[in-house]
């Protein structure tokens, strides 16, 4: 399996960060509070702490170590901005090849296609250095950005799932999204 920690797309670096970038992870969670909020999981009291964002990135860097999740954070070339993140997580390999899907932008880049250009980028990443054949993504039938996204990147609707996720500290309904590698 060939992989690295620093890819890029037209106008993205896209890479995986180690513990020493927590200060710009925790600026961009903190400037994105609100506008994330209703779209996470609650997050652990000191989740707004530089020890916290420390520890998360020393234990991601070890998770893509181990093939078992990859954070791509998402830099833009024209002035070096931390804007949002993409997460390939609980990948299992075996016969099943397959993982999740999560993203997340920043408030003041939103609607420029940066975040299907992320996808698009690392969907291919994933499928061809990490050897994967499926990626499933859910969403709340609220978020029309989201969808939206989904809809232009043509993952394919597959189902409903009932109070799936616990988001804001409430059971959402999603909707469910698979996309495959039918090279593999
Ligand atoms: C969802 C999110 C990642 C999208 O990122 P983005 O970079 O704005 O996405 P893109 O620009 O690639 O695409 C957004 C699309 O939604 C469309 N859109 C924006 N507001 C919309 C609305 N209210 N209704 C329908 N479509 C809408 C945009 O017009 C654009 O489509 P277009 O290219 O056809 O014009 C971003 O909004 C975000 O981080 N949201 C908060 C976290 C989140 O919801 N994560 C996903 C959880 S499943």
């Amino acid at each position: 399996m060939f992989k690295q920690t620093r890819y890029d797309s037209e106008r993205l670096y896209l890479r995986i960060l180690k513990p020493r970038y927590a200060q710009e992870v925790l600026d961009y969670y903190k400037r994105n509070h609100s506008f994330l909020n209703e779209w996470e999981p609650a997050h652990p009291r000191d989740f707004y702490t530089l020890s916290y964002h420390k520890r998360k990135l020393y234990n991601e860097y070890n998770m893509f170590k181990n093939d078992l999740q990859v954070r791509f954070w998402i830099i833009k070339k024209e002035d070096n901005k931390l804007i949002g993140n993409v997460c390939y997580s609980n990948i299992v390999m075996g016969n099943f090849k397959s993982c999740f899907l999560g993203y997340k932008l920043d408030k003041d880049e939103i609607n420029k296609g940066y975040m299907t250009e992320a996808i698009e980028r690392t969907v291919e990443i994933m499928f061809d250095n990490f050897g994967l054949h499926r990626i499933e993504a859910n969403v709340v039938p609220r978020n029309d950005r989201s969808l939206r996204v989904m809809e232009k990147l043509g993952f394919e609707q597959e189902g409903f799932s009932k109070r799936y996720l616990e988001i804001n500290g409430k059971w959402e309904d999603h909707i469910h999204f698979a996309f495959y590698n039918d090279r593999i």
